[in-house]
């Protein structure tokens, strides 16, 4: 590889949904002391660095998301102190550490808010968020928009007097009031805000809801039908979402960050319709990576793949950005489910319909897309657990679920918790070593977890967890920035080579894929040995 490239080009970077990865003070919710611990398990597993989701003072409407303190640490989650051992940590071992920002909205807890709402109609307070007077006399919402999760994104408050008063706009849940991005305090803020973290040591920043932070002027009706849920990946010309004027926002923090050293990386999570879109958040002034979702949301099917893989790479050519590849996160039901149902896409934002999933079959599928995601040229996100094979839970009683979906779809769509459920690590029972013995963790771990801890894969030659670092470590040795040709080895399979001395064969194909003349089989999510089995994937050496 050429270490002058920067590091996120082609790195792997592993998602760590904190509260659910390690429980160090045995209150059931992971945190940052638990995470630290944990990290030579990150390093041995051979990944690059680690996303961290939002470890802010939030009062946890969504799960963080809505942050009340941007330059401090949830004493459920730690200290800063905590969080400056965690880097010199993972710097020692070699991992880079990329913090989440949530600059789209705060949480309705922020002083700003409580400013706000205190000062009441005109006060230089609204200013920073999206307030403004209802239509029909004040009592209907200002205009059609919608939230992410579910219902209108208008709420209205009782002014200081106890009479019903103007709207604030969130496109999330009401306890995430949207900033209003054209006032310059705000834009002042956050750049002290990336200073802050930037100054701390972390080596990149996720930006959350990128498309979201500028609105169209005058906040004009996105003319969304009755009923309407998001859907941002179909949107053209939307007023609330992936409007132009965003990427002002992404270029003042590439100026910020392109004055620090180490190559520090923005990456953003933008849901928007198609690659060339989706390009434009990483011209060369902007931000560096953006997660793809075309991929994740793409079903078991070659053609669908490899349209999504093609129209990635061409689209960011042009503006020099890598492509990451991503098939789950903490929004989204976990890919061995989807892969396991006759619908495999994924929708976002735990909207997916559901359906009967053959966990086998997900399985399969989700280890040979694992060989496909880290066979791809450009960088790769790896969910937590997504190397244990895990699957979603999708039997957490109602009462467990805290996702803000649940209930803001009317309890219709059962929302992102099942993702989310605390890692098993060890043992043979719940908390599974998440958290000490005894300690019930914040949302309840399947029995059948047993049998997909970390201690149960590990030294297992055959397991998902031996796979993934099989493929990191041979990722590692033998792929850097080298093209992709694509080879034909019929339909229904995907093949393709990375300079001359690689090669991928994933069979989504109902038949056995002979892979004679192609070369030494390094590395195969099943057995190789007589041809490549349907849902199965392998790298070769030519
Ligand atoms: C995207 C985050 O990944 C998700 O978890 C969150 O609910 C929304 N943005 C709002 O911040």
């Amino acid at each position: 590889m050429d270490d002058r490239r920067p590091w996120w080009r082609t790195a792997v970077v592993h998602e760590v949904y904190l509260r659910s990865f390690a429980d160090g003070n045995g209150d059931g919710l992971g945190d940052v002391p638990g995470l630290r611990e944990r990290l030579p398990y990150l390093a041995g597993l051979g990944v690059d660095a680690l996303w961290v989701t939002p470890w802010y003072p939030s009062p946890m409407a969504d799960g963080g998301y809505d942050v009340s303190d941007y330059r401090d640490v949830d004493p459920r989650f730690g200290t800063l102190d905590d969080v400056d051992a965690l880097l010199a940590d993972a710097h020692a071992l070699g991992l880079r550490v990329v913090v989440d920002l949530v600059a789209n909205h705060t949480s309705a807890e922020h002083p700003w808010f409580r400013a706000a709402l205190a000062g009441g109609p005109g006060a230089p307070e609204r200013s920073r968020y999206l307030f403004r007077d209802g239509r029909d006399g004040g009592a209907a919402p200002p205009n059609d928009w919608i939230s992410a999760f579910g219902g209108p994104a208008w709420t209205r408050v009782t002014e200081p007097d106890g009479r019903p008063g103007q709207w604030y706009l969130h496109l999330f849940a009401p306890e995430q009031p949207d900033l209003d991005w054209t006032s310059p305090e705000v834009q002042e803020e956050f750049d002290d805000v990336v200073r802050f973290w930037l100054d701390r040591g972390v080596d990149g920043i996720r930006v959350d809801a990128a498309p979201a932070m500028a609105k169209v002027p005058g906040l004009p009706d996105a003319g969304h039908p009755p009923g309407a849920t998001f859907a941002s990946s179909e949107w053209v010309g939307n007023p609330h979402w992936d409007v132009d004027e965003v990427h002002e926002v992404f270029r003042r923090w590439r100026r910020i960050g392109d004055t620090y050293d180490g190559d520090r990386l923005f990456v953003s999570e933008a849901v928007v319709n198609g690659p060339e879109r989706l390009a434009r958040y990483v011209r060369p002034d902007e931000l560096h990576t953006t997660f793809n979702f075309d991929y994740l949301k793409a079903p078991w099917d070659a053609g669908a793949l490899r349209r999504v893989v093609d129209g990635t790479l061409a689209a960011l050519a042009p503006v020099g950005a890598p492509a990451t590849w991503v098939l789950s996160s903490h929004d989204e039901t976990r890919h061995v489910t989807r892969f396991g149902r006759a619908h495999s896409g994924a929708a976002v934002m735990g909207f997916d319909a559901a359906g009967p999933a053959d966990l086998a079959l997900g399985l399969r599928r989700a280890r040979a897309a694992a060989l496909l995601t880290l066979a791809l040229p450009g960088g790769a996100y790896l969910y937590q657990g997504e190397e244990l094979g895990l699957p979603e839970v999708e039997d957490l009683p109602a009462d467990a679920l805290q996702d803000p979906t649940w209930e803001r779809s009317g309890r219709t769509a059962r929302g992102r918790d099942g993702c989310r459920v605390p890692l098993p690590w060890s043992g043979e029972r719940p908390p599974f070593g998440f958290a000490p013995d005894g300690v019930a963790p914040w949302l309840p771990q399947p029995e059948g977890w047993r049998a997909l801890t970390v201690a149960a894969q590990d030294a297992d030659p055959s397991s998902t967890l031996s796979l993934y670092r099989a493929a990191l470590r041979l990722r590692r040795e033998l792929l850097g920035e080298q093209p992709l040709s694509w080879l034909d080895l019929g339909d229904g399979v995907l093949a393709f080579s990375r300079g001359p001395g690689f090669r991928c064969v994933v069979n989504l194909s109902d038949r056995a894929v002979p892979l004679d003349g192609l070369g030494r089989v390094l590395l195969a999510s099943g057995d190789a040995s007589a041809g490549l089995p349907p849902d199965t994937a392998a790298w070769l050496a030519p």
